[in-house]
C-alpha cells in the first residue's frame, strides 16, 4: 500500500486537531513522505460565506449551512489547488475536517439522511482513507477555547459540542469508513504517538 492517502481530523471545537496535524505532518515528513496540510472552511468564496456564518455576523439556517459546507467541499476536492490535484502530484493530504463535521453539526440540527446523502453520495467528494476523531470531553475543549482568548463562534457551547459528539459518534458506528476515535485529553506528544500508529495501519 504505497499510493497516496487522504487523512482527515475530526473532533468537537478545542480539541486540539490543529497541534496534532502539525505533528502527524513533521512526523510523516521525517520519514521521506510529501504532506500538504489542508482545511475547511476552505478559503474559497464559500468558505468566506461560512465565516461569515459562523462568527454570528450572518445568520443563516441550518440548511443554508448544509448546503454551503457541501459546496465548500466539493471546491476543496475540485480546486486546481484542491484534494485531488494534490493526491495526484504524489502528497500525502491531511484535512483539518471533512464530512464527518457536516454530518455530526448539520445533521444534529436538520434532516440527518439528507446531509449524509448530499456528502457520501456526491462523485466529487472523495472518501477518506482514514478518519481520526480527537475525542475529548466538551468541558475540557471549552477551557481550551477559552484559553485562546479568541471570539466565540456560534457552536462553541456546552451542550451544543455535547450533542455533536454523541452524533460523530453515532455517524461513525453507521458509516463504515475507518475511523480511529483517539484519546485527545494527554500531553501533545502523547496524543502524537497515538495518532502516528493509528496512522500508521492504513500506509
Ligand atoms: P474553525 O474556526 O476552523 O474551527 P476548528 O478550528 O474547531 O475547526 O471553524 C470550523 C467550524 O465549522 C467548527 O465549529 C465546525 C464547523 N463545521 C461545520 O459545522 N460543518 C462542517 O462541515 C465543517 C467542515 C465545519
Amino acid at each position: 500500500m504505497s499510493e497516496k492517502k487522504l487523512i482527515v481530523f475530526e473532533g468537537i471545537d478545542g480539541c486540539g486537531k490543529s497541534t496534532q496535524i502539525d505533528m502527524l505532518a513533521k512526523a510523516l515528513r521525517a520519514r521521506g513522505r510529501r504532506v500538504q496540510v489542508t482545511a475547511e472552511p476552505t478559503a474559497t468564496d464559500t468558505g468566506k460565506m461560512l465565516r461569515e456564518a459562523l462568527s454570528g455576523k450572518v445568520r443563516r439556517t441550518p440548511y443554508e449551512m448544509a448546503a454551503l459546507f457541501t459546496l465548500d467541499r466539493i471546491v476543496h476536492n475540485v480546486a486546481p489547488d484542491g484534494i485531488e490535484v494534490m493526491l495526484h502530484a504524489g502528497a500525502d493530504v491531511l484535512s483539518d475536517r471533512y464530512y464527518y463535521s457536516s454530518l455530526a453539526y448539520q445533521g444534529s440540527l436538520c434532516d440527518y439522511d439528507w446531509v449524509k446523502d448530499m456528502n457520501v453520495r456526491c462523485p466529487a467528494i472523495r472518501r477518506p482513507d482514514l478518519c481520526i476523531f480527537l475525542d475529548i470531553p466538551p468541558k475540557e475543549a471549552l477551557e481550551r477555547i477559552g484559553r485562546r482568548g479568541e471570539a466565540k463562534e456560534i457552536y462553541e457551547k456546552e451542550e451544543t459540542l455535547t450533542l455533536f459528539r454523541a452524533t460523530f459518534l453515532r455517524v461513525f458506528e453507521t458509516l463504515g469508513d475507518r475511523v480511529a476515535v483517539i484519546d485527545a485529553s494527554g500531553t501533545p506528544e502523547e496524543v502524537a504517538a497515538r495518532v502516528l500508529a493509528a496512522v500508521e495501519m492504513v500506509l
